[in-house]
């Protein structure tokens, strides 16, 4: 086993500038701001601009990273995007954020695990820094999630927003960083929760991406049939990263959940014992921003200052296939 260990160096996010309120979607569909935010927690969410990109985001929150661990883009070693909306089908949108981040030669891919990209992402990461094969990765979520909604169905068009975030990623010999990652997939759930081609991410000229354009790549989902196997796998998987990472429930900060739905967000708060004050929630106002969720909140926390050199933070995420995990990190920076 390698002696390297995987630290956070840089943080930072984005989110674009036009946000939707459950007051403009009362006048899309037929629902209300207080069905929403009773169900969901969601009050609004931020709506990509019509000339931007996933790529774009990704870039914004990469800047801020890569300023924060005080690095440029020719210190990186790889970039991996996590993301269910890429730019287009081919080349991953990893390669066009690593061009117009100026960056040359190191490898660049997108993974994609729906809304547990990050978690997804942060795994893979690791365990190749720990190989040996990479000293720095810049890992991403970025997610267009307003382009593959479909604005007719209010059972799915209130629950998402967009938006990105990034960490530059370390691997030292200090310990500390991610102390562990576990992952499932289990396939035969994937009726529940999917989207379809025609490809969102294909050309700006060959598709008509503005919100009243429904059903481009329409999301569909059998939402209360979710909701109850993420709580049980949610439920299921903070134990078992607390037992893989020889970590106990009361030795856990902060709780940074994927931001889905905040009755989910509570229910697993409530079976590690956490006090909401010790749970990043940012689904209000950004709502389900699929894998840039988690970065976003962890973001949200650094931010505020609230995080010190050695706290545990637990990370969590549920997604469509069903693929689901979480990752355990002792906070270093
Ligand atoms: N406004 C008003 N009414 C709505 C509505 C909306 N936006 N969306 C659905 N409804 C209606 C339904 O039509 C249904 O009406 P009916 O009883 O007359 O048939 C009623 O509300 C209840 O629908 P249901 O789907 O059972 O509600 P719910 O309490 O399960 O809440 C979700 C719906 C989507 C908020 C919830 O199931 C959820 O969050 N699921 C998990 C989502 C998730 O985590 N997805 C991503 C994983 S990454």
């Amino acid at each position: 086993m390698s002696s390297m260990h995987v630290h956070v160096t840089g943080i930072g996010s984005y989110l674009p500038e036009r946000t939707l309120t459950n007051a403009d979607l009362e006048k899309i569909v037929d629902t209300t701001d207080s069905w929403i935010h009773e169900r969901t927690g969601i009050r609004e969410r931020h709506i990509i601009a019509e000339d931007q990109m996933t790529s774009d985001m990704a870039v914004e929150a990469a800047r801020i990273a890569l300023d924060d661990a005080g690095i440029g883009i020719d210190d990186i070693d790889a970039l991996i995007v996590s993301t269910t909306t890429p730019d287009m089908v081919f080349p991953a949108t990893a390669t066009i954020v690593q061009a117009k981040l100026g960056g040359k030669d190191f490898p660049a891919w997108d993974t994609q695990a729906v809304c547990s990209g990050f978690v997804y992402g942060l795994a893979h990461a690791d365990g190749m820094m720990r190989a040996g094969m990479f000293k720095r990765v810049l890992l991403i979520g970025a997610e267009a999630m307003s382009r593959i909604v479909n604005w007719k169905d209010r059972g799915t068009c209130v629950l998402f927003g967009d938006g990105a975030g990034a960490v530059v990623l370390e691997a030292r010999e200090e310990e500390g960083g991610v102390l562990g990652s576990v992952l499932h997939a289990d396939g035969s759930y994937r009726d529940l929760l999917k989207a379809h081609h025609p490809h969102p991410g294909a050309s700006p000229d060959a598709v008509d991406f503005s919100i009243d354009a429904a059903g481009v790549a329409a999301v569909e989902m059998k939402g209360n049939e979710v909701f109850r196997v993420a709580v049980t796998k949610l439920g299921e998987v903070v134990g078992e990263i607390l037992a893989h990472c020889h970590i106990d429930e009361d030795q856990i900060d902060w709780l940074v959940p994927h931001q889905a739905n905040i009755r989910i967000i509570q229910a697993t708060a409530k079976k590690l014992g956490m006090d909401m004050k010790r749970v990043s929630t940012t689904v209000r106002d950004h709502g389900n921003t699929s894998s840039a969720s988690i970065p976003l909140a962890l973001d949200a926390l650094y931010r505020e200052g609230k995080l010190q050199s050695g706290q545990h933070i637990l990370l969590e995420a549920f997604a469509g296939g069903f693929a689901w995990g979480a990752n355990i990190l002792r906070w270093s920076k």
